[in-house]
C-alpha cells in the first residue's frame, strides 16, 4: 500500500487548477492532512496530468489513476476526468492506528453514458439551497452529472423571476419541508449554480408547459385559458389549470420567463416538461377551437406540438436546446389524436419516463436524443416495495427493443424523486438512498462488468461515508 506523508506535496498541469484546489479542500477538511502544491520536478506524492490530446482514449471524463510505490498518478483529457479521479482517491483511503494509505492499483475508468441525471422536485415539497448542496455533494461522490431541478408545478412556483413577482410572492407554494421562505432568489441560484459546476454537475431547470401550470395561474390568471382566478392545490393530482397557448400575451410571459432561466442556468438546456397536459380547457374554449382552426392545426396534441415546437425555435435561437418529457411526442395518452405532419422538432431531447420502451425506438428513429427515466424502474418515490435496490441496479438505460443503430442516441438516464410524498428532507433521503448508488452504477459502468453482489459488498463503505454526512439508511431498504 502507499501511505500518505503527514504533509502531501501534489503537482498539477494547467487547467486543473479548480480540481487540484477542490482535492486539497477534501484532504484537508475530511482527512486533517495537510497538502502543499508544488511546481517543476520537485518530489510529490501525487500528480494531476492533464493533456487535451488524450481526448480519445478518455473522452471529457475519464481517467487514469496509478497508485504504486511512488505516489498517486492520475491522467486524464479533461478536468471532470481529474475529478472523478479524485473521488476514486478519496473512496479508496483508509486509515490505521496513525495514517492513511491506498492500496496499489491501475485503474483505467470512464463512464457508459454521459448523463447521469438525479431529479429533485422542489416544486411539490420546498427543501431549500443546503439540501441542494448536500445532494450535489453525493451526487459527486457517485460521479452523478446532471442535477434535474424540477421548479414548477401545480402545486408551486419555487424560482424568483423579477419581471413577474406575483409568481413567488403569491405562488411560492405552501409546502415545505423547511421554515422560512419557500422559493430560491436568483442569488441563491447562481451561488447554487456555481456549486455545482465546480463538482461538474450540469444543473437542468424544468418550468413546466403548458400543464402542471396552476401555480403560474393563480398568479397571473390571464395566463390560463379561463381567464380566471384559481386557486393553487395542495394535494397531489394532475390538474386542467393550462397555459392559454393561442393568446400571443401568454406566450411572451413564457418567453420572458425563458429568457430569465437562460441567463440563470448556463448549461444550455432547458426542459420544458410538457407531459401529463389535461386538453379539456382547450377543447372547451370557443377562442382556443377557433385558433386550431385557423391554423389548420388537427387536434390538441397537436397543438401542443405546434406550440413547443415554436418554444423550441425560440430557445434554439439563443444558442440552448429544449427536453421534454415523452408526452410530447404525441403517442402517449392520445394516440387517436392526430399531432402536426412535421412532428416534434427533431432536436428536442426526449425524456422518456411512461409508455412501452418502444417509444424509445420511434423517438430515437426521428432524430431525438433520449434521456430513459422509465418509471417502473427509476421513480425514487415509489417503494423499495415496488423498486428495490436490486431492480434499481438492473435498470438498463438501452432497453432490449432497441436498434442498435440507435445506441447513440441514448444520453443516459435520471433517477427522479418526485415531491409530493416527502413531507422531511430525512424522508426524501430515505427514499433516495440507497438506491441513487444503484442509478450511479447504472450510468458509469458497463453491463459486462455490472455485478449486483460486488455491489452490495462494497456498500457497506458507502453507507458509513453518508452515515458521516448526516444521512442515514434504513437497513431494510438493502435486503
Ligand atoms: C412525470 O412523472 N409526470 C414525468
Amino acid at each position: 500500500r502507499f501511505m500518505l506523508p503527514e504533509r502531501v506535496l501534489y503537482h498539477f498541469k494547467e487547467g486543473c487548477e479548480k480540481e487540484a484546489a477542490y482535492f486539497q479542500q477534501k484532504l484537508e477538511n475530511i482527512f486533517s492532512i495537510k497538502t502543499a502544491a508544488v511546481q517543476g520536478r520537485k518530489k510529490r506524492q501525487v500528480s494531476f496530468d492533464i493533456d487535451h490530446n488524450h481526448i480519445s482514449l478518455f473522452g471529457t471524463e475519464g481517467y487514469q489513476l496509478i497508485i504504486n510505490n511512488s505516489g498517486i498518478h492520475v491522467s486524464a483529457a479533461a478536468p471532470a476526468g481529474i475529478f472523478y479521479a479524485i473521488q476514486s482517491i478519496l473512496q479508496l483511503m483508509e486509515k490505521d492506528e496513525r495514517n492513511y494509505s491506498l492500496p496499489y492499483t491501475e485503474i483505467f475508468d470512464k463512464p457508459r453514458f454521459s448523463w447521469r441525471a438525479f431529479l429533485m422536485d422542489d416544486a411539490r415539497s420546498f427543501k431549500g439551497a443546503a439540501t441542494v448542496k448536500k445532494m450535489l455533494d453525493e451526487m459527486a461522490f457517485l460521479k452523478m452529472n446532471v442535477f434535474h431541478w424540477h421548479l414548477t408545478d401545480d402545486q408551486g412556483w419555487r424560482i424568483q423571476i423579477p419581471r413577474y413577482p406575483k409568481l413567488t410572492s403569491v405562488s411560492s407554494g405552501m409546502i415545505t419541508a423547511i421554515p422560512g421562505k419557500t422559493f430560491y432568489t436568483q442569488g441563491e441560484i447562481r451561488d447554487i449554480v456555481e456549486y455545482a459546476a465546480e463538482r461538474h454537475i450540469l444543473i437542468v431547470p424544468e418550468i413546466e408547459m403548458p400543464g402542471h401550470a396552476s401555480a403560474a395561474i393563480a398568479a397571473y390568471p390571464e395566463l390560463g385559458v379561463e381567464k380566471k382566478p384559481v386557486t393553487m392545490p395542495s394535494g397531489q393530482g394532475i390538474f386542467e389549470n393550462i397555459y392559454d397557448v393561442s393568446d400571443t400575451s401568454v406566450i411572451q410571459f413564457i418567453h420572458d420567463v425563458i429568457n430569465e432561466v437562460k441567463t440563470l442556468f448556463p448549461s444550455g438546456i432547458i426542459h420544458i416538461g410538457g407531459d401529463e397536459v389535461k386538453y379539456r380547457p382547450w377543447e372547451n374554449s370557443g377562442r382556443v377551437q377557433a385558433f386550431i382552426k385557423q391554423h389548420k392545426i388537427a387536434s390538441p396534441a397537436a397543438l401542443q406540438q405546434w406550440f413547443v415546437n415554436g418554444i423550441s425555435r425560440y430557445i434554439q435561437a439563443m444558442g440552448y436546446r429544449m427536453m421534454g418529457w415523452n408526452d410530447m411526442l404525441g403517442k402517449q395518452h392520445d394516440t387517436q389524436q392526430p399531432t402536426i405532419p412535421e412532428g416534434l422538432a427533431a432536436e428536442t431531447i426526449i425524456h422518456f419516463w411512461l409508455g412501452s420502451p418502444k417509444l424509445i425506438n420511434t423517438a430515437a428513429r426521428a432524430g431525438h436524443d433520449v434521456v430513459n427515466s422509465f418509471h417502473e424502474y427509476t421513480y425514487l418515490d415509489y417503494s423499495y416495495k415496488s423498486i428495490s435496490l436490486e431492480k434499481a441496479y438492473s435498470f438498463d438505460p438501452m432497453p432490449p427493443s432497441l436498434d442498435t443503430a440507435l445506441y447513440n442516441k441514448i444520453l443516459g438516464l435520471g433517477c427522479q424523486m418526485w415531491g409530493e410524498h416527502i413531507p422531511t428532507v430525512e424522508k426524501m433521503y430515505y427514499q433516495v438512498f440507497p438506491r441513487i448508488a444503484a442509478y450511479a452504477e447504472v450510468g458509469w459502468t458497463s453491463p459486462d462488468n455490472k455485478d449486483f453482489r460486488r455491489f452490495k459488498n462494497a456498500l457497506p463503505h458507502i453507507i458509513a461515508h453518508w452515515k458521516a454526512n448526516g444521512i442515514s439508511i434504513d437497513p431494510a431498504t438493502i435486503e
